[in-house]
């Protein structure tokens, strides 16, 4: 088990998001829990990228997602499919990566810091939506295709075989 999540916030980005799946990989082995898989995958992201806020909503009506492990300052508790950057994604079912948040419409600004994010849908084995991960940044443009590419093979390993 390891005791300390490293500093990746440094290295360029085809480098840390390699080296972060393989961390979360490893810790998360054997492990077939989803509360433990999200607050994890959380913790990691967070702690090694250093960004703003990373966590998941997920989805617990048909067109409803509410907060779920997540790190950082306090998060909206629910918001509704079509609102925001979290609910847009889920609503259509893709990736948004926001380079500046005062130009989406309808962003919902839970901590006034944040300026730029990243949304990953995240799918069951069947294809049906779970919820969504959500990363924001306190600087502008923080997130490019890297970063979706990157956070989408960690969402699609946790909902598939890191699943059981
Ligand atoms: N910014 C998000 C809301 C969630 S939080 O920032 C934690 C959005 O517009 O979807």
């Amino acid at each position: 088990m390891l005791e300390t999540i490293p500093d990746l916030s440094r290295a360029p980005k085809h480098r840390a998001y390699p080296e972060l799946f393989a961390y979360i990989v490893s810790t998360l082995a054997g492990i077939d829990d989803d509360v433990a898989g999200m607050a994890t995958i959380s913790a990691m992201i967070h702690h090694s990228l250093r960004h703003l806020w990373t966590g998941f909503y997920r989805v617990v009506a048909p067109d409803l997602l509410r907060v779920g492990p997540y790190q950082g300052s306090l998060g909206c508790l629910e918001i509704r499919f079509g609102q925001g950057v979290c609910g847009t994604a889920a609503a259509e079912r893709r990736t948004i990566v926001v380079p500046d948040v005062s130009r989406f419409p309808g962003h919902i600004a839970c901590d006034a810091r944040s300026k730029s994010e990243v949304v990953v849908p995240v799918f069951d084995r069947s294809g049906g939506l779970l919820g969504v991960l959500d990363v924001d940044s306190e600087k502008r443009a923080a997130f490019d295709q890297l970063d979706a590419e990157g956070l989408e093979r960690i969402v699609r390993w946790f909902a598939g075989e890191g699943r059981g």
